[in-house]
Protein backbone atom coordinates (compact mmCIF):
# COMPACT_ATOMS: atom_id res chain seq x y z
CA UNK A 1 0.00 0.00 0.00
CA UNK A 2 2.69 2.41 1.03
CA UNK A 3 4.42 2.43 -2.17
CA UNK A 4 1.10 3.12 -4.28
CA UNK A 5 0.83 6.61 -2.07
CA UNK A 6 4.72 6.92 -2.93
CA UNK A 7 4.05 6.24 -6.53
CA UNK A 8 0.79 8.84 -6.49
CA UNK A 9 3.23 11.73 -4.10
CA UNK A 10 6.00 11.86 -6.94
CA UNK A 11 3.57 11.72 -9.87
CA UNK A 12 1.23 14.15 -8.62
CA UNK A 13 4.07 16.43 -7.54
CA UNK A 14 6.00 16.18 -10.86
CA UNK A 15 2.35 17.51 -12.73
CA UNK A 16 1.94 20.47 -10.27
CA UNK A 17 5.29 21.24 -10.81
CA UNK A 18 5.61 20.94 -14.29
CA UNK A 19 8.13 18.19 -14.44
CA UNK A 20 7.89 16.04 -17.64
CA UNK A 21 8.35 12.71 -15.43
CA UNK A 22 8.73 11.87 -11.62
CA UNK A 23 11.79 10.56 -12.40
CA UNK A 24 13.04 14.84 -11.95
CA UNK A 25 12.58 14.01 -8.25
CA UNK A 26 15.76 11.42 -8.44
CA UNK A 27 17.91 13.93 -9.82
CA UNK A 28 16.96 16.05 -7.51
CA UNK A 29 17.76 13.73 -4.44
CA UNK A 30 21.03 12.76 -5.85
CA UNK A 31 21.94 16.45 -6.21
CA UNK A 32 20.86 17.17 -3.16
CA UNK A 33 23.31 14.19 -2.00
CA UNK A 34 25.88 14.82 -3.32
CA UNK A 35 26.20 17.89 -5.29
CA UNK A 36 27.52 16.87 -8.55
CA UNK A 37 25.71 19.68 -10.70
CA UNK A 38 27.06 23.54 -10.59
CA UNK A 39 26.07 26.53 -12.13
CA UNK A 40 27.90 27.04 -15.49
CA UNK A 41 28.55 23.35 -16.06
CA UNK A 42 28.33 22.18 -19.42
CA UNK A 43 26.17 18.85 -19.01
CA UNK A 44 25.39 15.59 -20.84
CA UNK A 45 22.08 13.32 -20.31
CA UNK A 46 22.08 10.02 -21.86
CA UNK A 47 18.95 8.48 -22.68
CA UNK A 48 16.96 12.04 -21.52
CA UNK A 49 13.19 11.46 -23.06
CA UNK A 50 11.07 12.25 -22.29
CA UNK A 51 12.90 15.49 -20.57
CA UNK A 52 12.64 15.91 -16.87
CA UNK A 53 16.36 15.58 -16.11
CA UNK A 54 16.47 18.09 -19.05
CA UNK A 55 14.29 20.46 -17.24
CA UNK A 56 16.01 20.01 -13.55
CA UNK A 57 19.28 19.85 -14.94
CA UNK A 58 18.70 22.95 -17.36
CA UNK A 59 17.61 24.94 -13.49
CA UNK A 60 20.63 23.62 -12.21
CA UNK A 61 23.46 24.67 -14.25
CA UNK A 62 21.49 28.47 -15.17
CA UNK A 63 21.90 30.87 -18.07
CA UNK A 64 25.80 30.54 -17.97
CA UNK A 65 25.66 26.80 -18.35
CA UNK A 66 24.18 24.42 -21.08
CA UNK A 67 22.61 21.01 -21.52
CA UNK A 68 22.41 18.28 -24.25
CA UNK A 69 20.63 15.63 -24.28
CA UNK A 70 20.66 12.13 -26.27
CA UNK A 71 17.93 9.87 -26.60
CA UNK A 72 16.60 6.92 -29.36
CA UNK A 73 13.71 8.63 -29.01
CA UNK A 74 12.79 12.31 -29.81
CA UNK A 75 12.47 14.54 -26.89
CA UNK A 76 9.54 16.95 -27.15
CA UNK A 77 10.80 20.68 -27.49
CA UNK A 78 11.76 22.27 -24.45
CA UNK A 79 11.26 26.15 -23.89
CA UNK A 80 14.95 26.75 -21.84
CA UNK A 81 17.56 28.07 -24.12
CA UNK A 82 20.21 26.42 -22.63
CA UNK A 83 19.06 22.64 -23.74
CA UNK A 84 19.70 20.85 -27.27
CA UNK A 85 18.40 17.81 -27.96
CA UNK A 86 19.62 14.95 -29.91
CA UNK A 87 17.80 11.83 -31.09
CA UNK A 88 20.56 9.27 -31.78
CA UNK A 89 21.29 6.03 -30.37
CA UNK A 90 23.66 6.39 -27.64
CA UNK A 91 26.05 2.93 -29.29
CA UNK A 92 26.30 4.74 -32.57
CA UNK A 93 26.63 8.73 -31.59
CA UNK A 94 29.59 10.28 -32.34
CA UNK A 95 30.05 11.98 -29.76
CA UNK A 96 33.20 13.94 -30.64
CA UNK A 97 30.93 15.53 -33.55
CA UNK A 98 28.69 16.17 -30.47
CA UNK A 99 31.33 18.40 -28.80
CA UNK A 100 33.04 20.00 -31.66
CA UNK A 101 29.20 21.19 -32.30
CA UNK A 102 29.13 22.45 -28.81
CA UNK A 103 32.50 24.05 -29.72
CA UNK A 104 33.83 22.56 -26.08
CA UNK A 105 36.45 20.19 -25.11
CA UNK A 106 34.51 18.04 -22.65
CA UNK A 107 31.59 18.39 -20.24
CA UNK A 108 31.72 18.98 -16.68
CA UNK A 109 28.85 16.36 -15.87
CA UNK A 110 27.26 13.58 -17.46
CA UNK A 111 23.98 12.06 -16.07
CA UNK A 112 22.57 8.71 -17.36
CA UNK A 113 19.17 7.32 -17.04
CA UNK A 114 19.22 5.16 -19.84
CA UNK A 115 16.67 2.38 -19.46
CA UNK A 116 17.18 -0.70 -22.12
CA UNK A 117 14.98 -2.87 -23.70
CA UNK A 118 14.73 -5.68 -21.39
CA UNK A 119 13.38 -9.45 -22.71
CA UNK A 120 13.24 -11.18 -19.21
CA UNK A 121 15.82 -13.59 -20.54
CA UNK A 122 18.49 -13.19 -18.11
CA UNK A 123 21.58 -14.18 -20.50
CA UNK A 124 20.20 -11.90 -23.86
CA UNK A 125 19.44 -8.67 -20.63
CA UNK A 126 23.24 -9.51 -19.48
CA UNK A 127 24.38 -9.00 -22.70
CA UNK A 128 22.42 -6.36 -23.86
CA UNK A 129 22.92 -4.58 -21.05
CA UNK A 130 26.70 -5.08 -21.17
CA UNK A 131 27.14 -3.45 -24.63
CA UNK A 132 25.20 -0.65 -23.67
CA UNK A 133 27.20 -0.04 -20.67
CA UNK A 134 30.18 -0.53 -22.95
CA UNK A 135 28.94 2.35 -24.92
CA UNK A 136 27.86 4.79 -22.03
CA UNK A 137 31.26 4.55 -20.63
CA UNK A 138 32.83 5.04 -23.67
CA UNK A 139 31.16 8.07 -24.29
CA UNK A 140 31.92 9.16 -20.78
CA UNK A 141 35.59 8.47 -21.70
CA UNK A 142 35.51 10.53 -24.73
CA UNK A 143 33.47 13.10 -23.21
CA UNK A 144 33.53 13.88 -20.05
CA UNK A 145 36.57 15.84 -18.64
CA UNK A 146 39.21 15.01 -15.89
CA UNK A 147 37.87 15.38 -12.20
CA UNK A 148 33.96 15.50 -14.11
CA UNK A 149 31.35 13.50 -12.08
CA UNK A 150 29.15 10.64 -13.72
CA UNK A 151 25.61 9.98 -12.65
CA UNK A 152 24.53 6.36 -13.80
CA UNK A 153 21.13 4.22 -13.65
CA UNK A 154 21.88 0.79 -13.03
CA UNK A 155 19.93 -2.25 -12.52
CA UNK A 156 20.87 -5.60 -10.63
CA UNK A 157 21.66 -8.38 -12.82
CA UNK A 158 24.54 -11.02 -13.23
CA UNK A 159 26.77 -8.46 -14.71
CA UNK A 160 26.36 -5.93 -11.44
CA UNK A 161 29.73 -6.37 -10.20
CA UNK A 162 31.59 -5.98 -13.15
CA UNK A 163 29.98 -2.36 -13.88
CA UNK A 164 30.78 -1.33 -10.46
CA UNK A 165 34.72 -2.33 -10.55
CA UNK A 166 34.31 -0.46 -14.07
CA UNK A 167 33.53 2.37 -12.60
CA UNK A 168 35.73 2.59 -9.67
CA UNK A 169 38.50 2.01 -12.10
CA UNK A 170 37.42 5.35 -13.87
CA UNK A 171 36.24 7.51 -10.88
CA UNK A 172 38.06 8.42 -7.44
CA UNK A 173 34.91 7.52 -5.40
CA UNK A 174 31.88 5.57 -6.31
CA UNK A 175 28.83 5.51 -4.29
CA UNK A 176 25.51 3.29 -5.13
CA UNK A 177 22.28 4.97 -4.13
CA UNK A 178 18.97 4.25 -4.03
CA UNK A 179 16.29 8.03 -3.77
CA UNK A 180 13.39 7.62 -1.95
CA UNK A 181 11.41 8.39 -5.85
CA UNK A 182 12.76 5.13 -6.99
CA UNK A 183 9.85 2.63 -6.09
CA UNK A 184 10.55 0.34 -3.52
CA UNK A 185 9.71 -2.63 -5.76
CA UNK A 186 12.32 -1.81 -8.51
CA UNK A 187 15.78 -2.74 -8.52
CA UNK A 188 17.22 0.40 -9.77
CA UNK A 189 20.07 2.36 -7.64
CA UNK A 190 22.08 4.86 -9.20
CA UNK A 191 25.48 5.27 -9.26
CA UNK A 192 27.25 8.59 -8.16
CA UNK A 193 30.64 8.44 -9.44
CA UNK A 194 32.90 11.63 -8.60
CA UNK A 195 36.69 12.52 -9.88
CA UNK A 196 37.09 11.19 -13.18
CA UNK A 197 40.98 10.03 -13.31
C1 LIG B 1 13.69 6.14 -18.00
S1 LIG B 1 13.80 6.92 -19.56
C2 LIG B 1 14.65 8.39 -19.18
C3 LIG B 1 13.82 9.41 -18.47
C4 LIG B 1 14.49 10.76 -18.38
N1 LIG B 1 15.63 10.73 -17.47
C5 LIG B 1 13.53 11.81 -17.90
O1 LIG B 1 13.68 12.25 -16.76
O2 LIG B 1 12.64 12.22 -18.65
C6 LIG B 1 15.02 5.97 -20.38
C7 LIG B 1 15.33 6.41 -21.78
O3 LIG B 1 16.45 5.65 -22.27
C8 LIG B 1 16.34 5.69 -23.69
N2 LIG B 1 17.26 4.74 -24.34
C9 LIG B 1 17.21 3.38 -24.30
N3 LIG B 1 18.19 2.85 -25.06
C10 LIG B 1 18.88 3.91 -25.60
C11 LIG B 1 20.00 4.01 -26.47
N4 LIG B 1 20.62 2.92 -26.96
N5 LIG B 1 20.45 5.25 -26.82
C12 LIG B 1 19.82 6.36 -26.34
N6 LIG B 1 18.75 6.32 -25.51
C13 LIG B 1 18.28 5.11 -25.14
C14 LIG B 1 14.87 5.38 -23.91
O4 LIG B 1 14.44 5.75 -25.20
C15 LIG B 1 14.20 6.19 -22.79
O5 LIG B 1 13.72 7.42 -23.25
Amino acid sequence: MARFVLKDTFYKKAKQEGFRARSAYKLQEIQNRFHSIKKGDRALDLGCAPGSWLQFLSEMVGEEGSVVGIDILPAPPLSAKNVTTIKADIRKTDIRGVLSEQAIDAFDVVTCDIAPNLSGIREVDDARIEELFGAVLQTVEAALKPGGHFIIKSFFTGIQKGIMEKLQKNFLKVSAYKPAASRSVSSEVYYICQGKR
